[in-house]
């Protein structure tokens, strides 16, 4: 039987294995600069709308959202492979804009690469709308 997933935010002893996350989860450019230390700062800053999915104690999945008070942004959404396709995503992306709404901002933006054919279908199943590149906002 599979354990119930539940969203909660992101606990500070699982930033290393938000990373490790990113990294198996193909489509997600992990640079040098995303650290723990700037997980920590990006986390201090945006402290109420980012989410992770727990099964268990097991981080699956999470998503990455603040805004600078004129508009919202997400990054980083990301879901284990073994537990995708089963609305963990849509339950994120609910969760951080709902946060991000219930501050007063509007407008979310999140960037998706071109050949991401996954993910435009996952963000536009999620009712965003596509903008092409330098369009404006
Ligand atoms: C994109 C991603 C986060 C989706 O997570 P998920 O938990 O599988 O998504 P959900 O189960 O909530 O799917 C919601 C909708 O997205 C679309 N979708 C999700 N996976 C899909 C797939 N493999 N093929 C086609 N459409 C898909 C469907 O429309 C789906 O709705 P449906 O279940 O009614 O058909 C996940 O595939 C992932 O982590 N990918 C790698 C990292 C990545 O590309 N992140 C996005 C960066 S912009």
């Amino acid at each position: 039987m599979r354990q119930s997933v539940v969203l909660d935010s992101i606990h500070r002893s699982d930033y290393p294995k938000l990373i490790r996350l990113w990294e198996v989860s193909g489509n997600i450019e992990v640079r040098q600069t995303d650290t723990p230390e700037v997980l920590a700062r990006f986390l201090y800053r945006n402290p109420t709308c980012s989410y992770a999915a727990y099964a268990g104690t097991r981080l699956i999945g999470a998503i990455l959202a603040g805004h600078d008070v004129w508009r919202g942004h997400l990054y980083h959404m990301a879901v284990k492979p073994d537990y995708r396709e089963r609305g963990i995503g849509t339950r994120l992306v609910n969760a951080a804009v709902s946060a991000i709404k219930s501050e007063d901002i509007q407008k979310i933006h999140c960037l998706v690469k071109r050949d991401n054919l996954i993910a435009q279908q996952f963000w536009e199943a999620c009712s965003f709308e596509h903008l092409p590149a330098h369009s404006p906002s």
